[in-house]
């Protein structure tokens, strides 16, 4: 890792929800335009971990900074504006409306940033149209396939430009090849769009495609590797 401030760091994070240790004292730090995939299994804090990192949740002890600016001080409100404003999401699945057709799902980050609404659907299409759903503008998120819906939920998470990615076993809804294909999607554009990338997965091949990955067992980082 260079020596600039990182993007994101974590230091001595601890969460606990009531008897359980989720998170039992993690430090993460993440480059400006990494991407990061964290492995382990089942129940070890791996979700817990990635919603600390961003925000949605806040640790019982430890920091979380963004570009060196720590974010636990600030209001619900400031967090969730800070959220909006520098990071995108991609989950399993849900995160699509599905009253709205793909490329006002996508539009509509922007569109809370205050880019108006023309604007912000030319460059809806723009997205889905380099990602491979041209002429699916108009299809609602149940007329998509499994790995389609995904490729609208990844150009919804880079609309807005944000500094860091935050995925969520994006691929575990979907069979191992569409996944791969959603995985590099994503990887790939991210990485594209100068974003930093932090990435939930059990897929080794997908751990490959990122610069670094750390594996998460029992609340604690038990290695942290080059992937290449
Ligand atoms: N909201 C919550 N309330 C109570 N316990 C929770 C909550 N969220 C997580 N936990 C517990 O914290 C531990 C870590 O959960 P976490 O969801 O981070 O695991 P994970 O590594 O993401 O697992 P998976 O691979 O199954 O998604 C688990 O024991 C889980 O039961
Ligand atoms: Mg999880």
């Amino acid at each position: 890792m260079n020596t600039a401030t990182p993007r994101l760091s974590a230091r001595g994070l601890v969460k606990r929800f009531g008897p359980t240790t989720a998170l039992a004292g993690v430090d993460v730090d993440l480059a400006d335009g990494e991407s990061l995939a964290v492995m382990g299994p089942s129940g070890s804090g791996k979700s817990t971990l990635l919603h600390c990192l961003a925000g949605i949740l806040l640790p019982d002890s430890g920091t979380v900074a963004l570009d060196g600016r720590e974010v636990g001080g600030l209001s619900d409100r400031e967090r969730s504006l800070l959220r909006r404003r520098h990071y995108g999401f991609v989950f399993q699945f849900g995160q699509l409306l599905s009253e709205l057709p793909a490329i006002e799902n996508v539009a509509l980050p922007a569109m809370l940033l205050g880019t108006p609404r023309r604007e912000a659907t030319d460059l809806a299409g723009r997205w889905l149209g380099s990602l491979g759903l041209a002429g699916m503008e108009g299809r609602r998120p149940g007329e998509l396939s499994g790995g389609q819906a995904q490729r609208v939920a990844v150009a919804r998470a880079l609309i807005t430009g944000p500094a860091v990615v935050f995925a969520d076993e994006p691929t575990g809804a979907l069979d191992q090849t569409t996944g791969h294909d959603v995985m590099r999607i994503l990887t790939e554009t991210t990485k594209a769009a100068g974003a930093s990338l932090v990435v939930v997965t059990h897929d080794a091949q997908v751990a490959d495609w990122c610069d670094r990955r750390i594996e998460v067992r029992d609340g604690l980082v038990r290695h942290a590797e080059a992937a290449r």
